[in-house]
């Protein structure tokens, strides 16, 4: 019988170095070969946007899609979420649904999970570094929370166009990661005091001034994954070693990347190695204190597939959830 895990169930199994240590797992089998992951599938009903992630990890034994969808005007309209995500997830062997669970939670955690593994290769490994987040949503809280596991953080700065969204931010993450973090002034105070950054915003337009981003800064680009929508422009592409997510996701969905491509101003071996590579020791991580690294993620289904095996596994153990005939 199936597993039904709803978000809390999902909240109440899910923790961020698990989830780091799957996806890792997931774009390492990328690299090696035994991972399938066709690029997700968009249908546009006339309102909203679906799009259908599925992919299988062969050493992990998960098979699983997600579907997603984007509806803008569910908030006031129907009183629903704009984004809702759902899992199902299978036995390889056999093809059984073995569980369904909700996907808004994991999404958030598994999205963190890849830039806290690029911050765990790329970034500079000193003590008391200082992160940098851009966007104060659930996503920029993962992306805290994630950076927090992978490096030693003496305090992090928060900037949002919405103050509400950062005091809240700061209200819920302050206490969480029990770490000071701060409303910065201006994207400039980030840009100039920031160790790590990740930018998490819903922007379709650059976010800063690349020009002024610090040698030796990490970062993890995350909000803008469609072609005419980017977060990052041109100048922090072309001064930083690019690692993708993957090099497919990247030239068919990353504005931040396709953009400067279409300008003339980089070509797609700018992207030097995707995260996997890194990873597997096929392409050198960071090589110097003075070079700017950025992990460009788009969200991949192996992240979740990865982040569900682990859920249904960890809730199994846990007695989490409800089995159901279907
Ligand atoms: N790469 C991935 O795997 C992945 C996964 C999930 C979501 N996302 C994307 O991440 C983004 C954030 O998602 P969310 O759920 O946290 O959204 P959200 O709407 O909760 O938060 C986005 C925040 O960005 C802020 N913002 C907008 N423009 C800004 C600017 N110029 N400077 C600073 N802040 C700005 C908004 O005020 C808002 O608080 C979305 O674009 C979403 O599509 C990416």
């Amino acid at each position: 019988m199936p597993l039904l895990l709803s978000r809390d169930d999902v909240i109440k199994v899910l923790e961020m170095d698990d989830c780091m240590a799957a996806v890792e797992q997931a774009f390492a089998e990328m690299a090696k070969g035994t991972a399938v992951l066709p690029l997700r599938i968009p249908i546009t009903p006339p309102d909203g946007l679906a799009l259908y992630m599925p992919a299988y990890l062969k050493e992990m034994g998960a098979l699983a899609c997600k579907v997603v969808t984007v509806y803008k005007n569910n908030p006031t309209q129907h009183n629903l979420p704009t984004v809702i995500g759902k899992v199902l997830l299978q036995n390889p062997e056999t093809g059984e649904v073995i569980c369904i669970m909700d996907g808004g939670y994991l999404t958030a955690v598994r999205t963190g999970a890849a830039s806290g593994v690029a911050t765990k290769y790329l970034a500079r490994k000193d003590k008391n570094q200082i992160a940098g987040i851009f966007g104060a949503g659930v996503q920029a809280q993962m992306q805290l929370w994630a950076v927090a596991v992978a490096r030693d953080l003496s305090k992090a700065y928060v900037f949002d166009i919405s103050d509400q969204a950062v005091d809240n931010c700061i209200k819920v993450m302050s206490k969480k990661l029990n770490l000071e973090i701060i409303k910065a002034d201006s994207a400039e105070q980030i840009l100039k005091e920031a160790d790590i950054i990740c930018t998490a915003t819903s922007s379709a337009m650059p976010i800063f001034d690349g020009e002024k981003v610090r040698e030796g800064t990490h970062l993890n680009g995350i909000g803008s994954h469609t072609p005419n929508a980017r977060e990052l422009d041109t100048a922090i592409i072309k001064k930083s070693k690019l690692i993708a997510d993957s090099y497919d996701a990247c030239l068919k969905e990353a504005g931040d990347i396709m953009i400067p491509i279409e300008e003339g101003a980089i070509d797609q071996n700018h992207m030097v190695a995707e995260l996997g590579e890194v990873i597997t020791g096929k392409k050198p991580s960071r090589e110097n204190d003075s070079e700017i690294t950025l992990f460009k993620s788009n969200g991949l289904a192996v992240q979740d597939v990865a982040t569900a095996k682990l859920v249904y596994d960890k809730a199994l153990k846990a007695n989490v959830g409800n089995q159901v005939e279907l």
